[in-house]
């Protein structure tokens, strides 16, 4: 596990953004897996400008996102299609057809997430899975005591981020309170993972990924078990590491040895 700490967020973000541009410099027909929420959107902006000012090109990429909410009409300005295609999406040259988000609307949800996995499969699998963490420790919307090896499937929400989440909708709006989500298994499956982590409120459920036992009650630590992993915190959600000293000095170190 790479642990890279940036004194603030826009640090960070474009730590980020460069991190996945180098990766879409280096394959073809990259398949990116993605998230939404507020730990990735200064890297999309990254991402978006990198798009306007110097050509990087998203023709050729495929996208997986990691989650949905069940329950929103298609096209509701709270759904994670319409978070991708306005922080994201419509702002550089993706073909949309090439971005896939396991919207299941009132069909056989089972067959619904399995089709999302073989959809996933028949592209060869995702290449660079992008996450954040939840304040609970829950990757894409797995959250805890989610069984370690889960696949696609429909997932109730836990009190704690319907509320952290409840900033997004207005208060006469339905908040779904189930969603569809990779598993953790599916998440595992990504060749390389790389997790953004921003602010106090995080550095709790961060510590526990990158230094607590690997439980399901901190989902995220299992990607203790995943061999191409980076984590890239601002200096408040890292916070609450023990080692964070060491962290520093090995990141100088590997960026010493690599030239
Ligand atoms: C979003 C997702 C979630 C978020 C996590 C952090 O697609 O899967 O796991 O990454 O809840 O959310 P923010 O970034 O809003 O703090």
């Amino acid at each position: 596990m790479r642990v890279v700490i940036l004194p603030n967020e826009k640090e960070a973000s474009s730590f980020a953004a460069e991190f996945i541009e180098n990766f879409i410099a280096q394959k073809e027909n990259l398949v990116l897996g993605l998230a939404t929420g507020s730990s990735v959107l200064l890297t999309y902006e990254e991402l978006i400008k990198k798009h306007a000012s110097n050509g990087l090109s998203f023709k050729k990429v495929t996208t997986f996102n990691l989650d949905e909410y069940i329950g929103l009409k298609p096209g509701h300005s709270q759904s994670y299609r319409h978070y991708m295609n306005h922080k994201l999406f419509n702002h550089i040259d993706i073909d949309k057809k090439n971005t896939y988000i396991p919207e299941c609307f009132n069909e056989d949800y089972e067959l619904c997430c399995a089709n999302y996995e073989s959809k996933i499969k028949s592209t060869g699998g995702i290449d660079l899975q992008v996450l954040g963490i939840g304040a609970n420790g829950h990757i894409g919307f797995n959250e805890p005591t989610s069984s370690l090896r889960s696949r696609t499937r429909v997932k109730t929400l836990t009190e704690n981020t319907i509320k952290n989440n409840a900033r997004f909708f207005n208060d006469n709006e339905l908040q779904p309170s189930i969603a569809v989500t990779m598993g953790i298994g599916t998440i595992m499956d990504a060749e390389s993972i790389l997790l953004i982590g921003l602010g106090k409120h995080k550095s709790k459920s961060v510590a526990d990924l990158i230094e607590g036992p690997i439980s399901s009650f901190c989902p995220g630590s299992v990607l203790q078990n995943h061999q191409n992993v980076v984590i890239v915190l601002d200096s408040l959600a890292a916070s609450d590491l023990k080692l964070y000293d060491y962290y520093i000095h090995t990141e100088k170190m590997y960026l010493e040895f690599m030239g």
